[in-house]
């Protein structure tokens, strides 16, 4: 009820911000009604006393310095059909990769922050007019949400290749055909033959950290801090964030917990990669069919 009450005037504060001359903070905070519509519904559902009654959401107005939603725990769920609610205050930024010459990608860069309140909705249909918050069009649009990507954990898809001493490890169904896995000279897989050399090992290091989807990883066979042998897993160290990549998905890092539409939790992971565009074939992740699309989002 209390977290409820702190929603319900968060949201009210919004519109009064958009209605008062900031007309852009009415589609963010969009994310923010769905939330409290779930909240009275999770009220509604709940019994109180020893009767059949139930509890309900009382709207009463709950002053700014007497909120504490700024600080709720981060979590993204996705709705049936619609956006992506992201909750806790989550960093928006944008994302470019930098190219070469040959179009090969290179790296990231980020491109500044996007004003957010502490929940928001994002755009999953790729049809909102205000990308990459979701403005209500993926109901216009008639907008098929149903999750198609296998719901068990990512180890159980990965293949294991074992280039000493290096062992990479793939779940092919995760990759959103972010390129970085491949340039003029190959592809990861004829790079990674040669992982005694230093200078190639350090090459596949970088690739496999630049991946987004995190559909690559690897671990690397090195002595830990006491001198025993080890198998240590390699992995950036990227903040919890969401960045919106440029015509493509959204980058969660971090670890953000995610949950899928029908009620199960995807691995929590420091990398994953969401379909903005509505066109994934595993949805809600990205297998870069926003390339195909030419998605402009
Ligand atoms: S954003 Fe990549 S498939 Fe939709």
């Amino acid at each position: 009820m209390a977290g409820f009450n702190q929603a319900y005037s968060a949201v009210l504060g919004a519109l009064q911000r958009a209605f008062g001359g900031k007309p852009e903070q009415l589609a963010g905070s969009l994310g923010a009604m769905c939330a409290l519509r779930d909240m009275a519904q999770a009220l509604m559902r709940m019994p109180i006393g020893q009767g059949p009654g139930t509890a309900g959401p009382s709207f009463e107005y709950v002053a700014p310095e007497h909120r504490s939603e700024g600080i709720a725990r981060a979590g993204i769920s996705v709705r049936p059909h619609g956006p992506y609610i992201v909750k806790g205050a989550v960093t928006l930024l944008h994302k470019r990769t930098i190219r070469s010459e040959r179009s090969e990608a290179l790296t990231w860069t980020t491109e500044g922050e996007l004003e957010t309140g502490a929940t928001y909705a994002l755009c999953r249909c790729g049809a909102s007019a205000r990308k990459p918050f979701c403005d209500g069009s993926h109901a216009r649009v008639g907008f098929d949400g149903t999750e198609t990507a296998d719901p068990g954990p990512v180890a159980d898809r990965q293949t294991i290749r074992e280039v000493p001493p290096l062992r990479i490890k793939e779940d092919h169904s995760l990759c959103s055909k972010a390129g970085f896995c491949v340039n003029r000279f190959g592809r990861l897989a004829q790079l990674g033959d040669d992982a005694e050399d230093v200078r190639v090992r350090s090459q596949v290091i970088a690739i496999i950290e630049h991946c987004p989807s995190g559909a690559l990883s690897c671990e690397i066979r090195t002595q830990d801090g006491a001198g025993a042998e080890a198998l240590i897993p390699v992995e950036p160290d990227l903040p919890r964030e969401i960045a919106v990549t440029a015509r493509g998905p959204l980058w969660v890092t971090g670890g953000i917990p995610i949950e899928r539409a029908d009620g199960r939790p995807v691995d929590v992971r420091n990398r994953v990669v969401l379909c903005r565009c509505g066109q994934s074939k595993n949805k809600p992740f990205c297998d870069g069919s926003h390339i195909d699309i030419g998605f402009q989002g």
